[in-house]
């Protein structure tokens, strides 16, 4: 689903933010994207969007290169790939019903249609009850969902959220990370970037670690990576995507079974993940070091 293959980002000329970084995730994932702030979590999901060109590499999401992509494209991409942002962005003075339906404005479904389909998703993160409500009269929560019911309105085959609890309370946030295992157990494949360990360490899916260590120069091994990067191997990989597609066949929740297979990708890796020091040295270093390197750890 996403393919990123010695991607350099720089924003002028500044010292790279993102350095040689390689990654892949598979169609049906679920990982998290971590890493202190500054390390180039945003940046690395506005690349993913074609919101920011890379400096150098190749990102191929859907089999499709999205930094040769032309201008005109981009939109196209943007219809297979939902985006929160931590900030919500919902149109003020227009009910959560128009924010989450104005999505479907150039699907070429009727209104009616889309009324439907904008009703279904509001349904999906359980705010049936406040549709007719303008973002300014739901709590932040409740804004966070609907911003989610927005992202994913058009089954968008890869949902990509920025620090999507990063104003809400543990109890809220859980709330809304439980919408995101359940969209991904309907087949969507969901990266979701947050520095919030206590997220990180509900569920047992796979963490990719972005470290900024400063100064340009470094640049890992692709091939250490990529060794290192299949350290969860492909039959894994394979029966959690296998999981997460039976579990949106049957068109239920995520089944306990799909947990438990996803649960084996971080290898057992405990809720310390929370509480462990992410990136403090433990769980599989891939890439890392290289004197400066944009380094990812995994945990397992
Ligand atoms: N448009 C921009 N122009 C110049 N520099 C930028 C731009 N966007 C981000 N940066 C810089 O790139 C670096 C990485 O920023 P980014 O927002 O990707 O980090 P992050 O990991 O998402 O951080 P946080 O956890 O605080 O959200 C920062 O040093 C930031 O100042
Ligand atoms: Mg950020």
């Amino acid at each position: 689903m996403i393919r990123v293959y010695k991607l350099w980002k720089q924003y002028g000329d500044a010292p790279p933010v993102i350095q040689n970084l390689s990654l892949h995730v598979d169609k049906g994932e679920f990982v998290f994207l971590t890493g202190p702030s500054g390390s180039g979590k945003s940046t690395l999901l506005k690349v993913l969007i074609g919101e920011e060109k890379p400096s150098s590499g190749q990102v191929v999401i859907g089999g499709k290169d999205v930094g040769a992509m032309t201008a005109s494209q981009i939109p196209y991409l943007r219809r297979t790939v939902g985006f929160v942002f931590q900030d919500f962005k919902l149109l003020p003075h227009r009910t959560a019903l128009e924010n989450v339906a104005l999505v479907l404005k150039i699907s070429g479904l009727s209104p009616g249609e889309q009324r439907i389909r904008a009703i279904k998703a509001i349904r999906r993160v359980g705010l049936e009850h406040r549709m007719h409500y303008d973002p300014a009269m739901l709590s932040g929560g409740e804004q966070q969902r609907i911003a989610i019911a927005r992202a994913v309105v058009n089954d968008p085959a890869l949902l990509l959220a920025d620090e999507p609890t990063g104003n809400l309370d543990p109890a809220l946030s859980l709330d809304i990370l439980n919408i995101f295992r359940e969209i991904n157990a309907r087949g969507t494949t969901v990266v979701v970037a947050t520095h919030d360990p206590r997220l990180i360490g509900e569920v047992k899916r796979r963490v990719i670690y972005l470290t900024s260590t400063g100064g340009p120069g470094g640049g890992q091994d692709d091939d250490d990576f990529l060794d290192a990067e299949i350290g969860v191997s492909a039959a894994e990989r394979a029966a959690a995507a296998a999981a997460a597609a039976s579990a949106a066949s049957a068109d239920a929740p995520e089944p306990a079974t799909a947990g438990a297979t996803a649960g084996s990708l971080s290898g057992g890796k405990s809720s310390g993940a929370g509480s462990g020091g992410i990136g403090s040295g433990g769980g599989g270093a891939v890439g890392g070091g290289g004197g400066g390197a944009h380094g990812i750890k995994r945990h397992r």
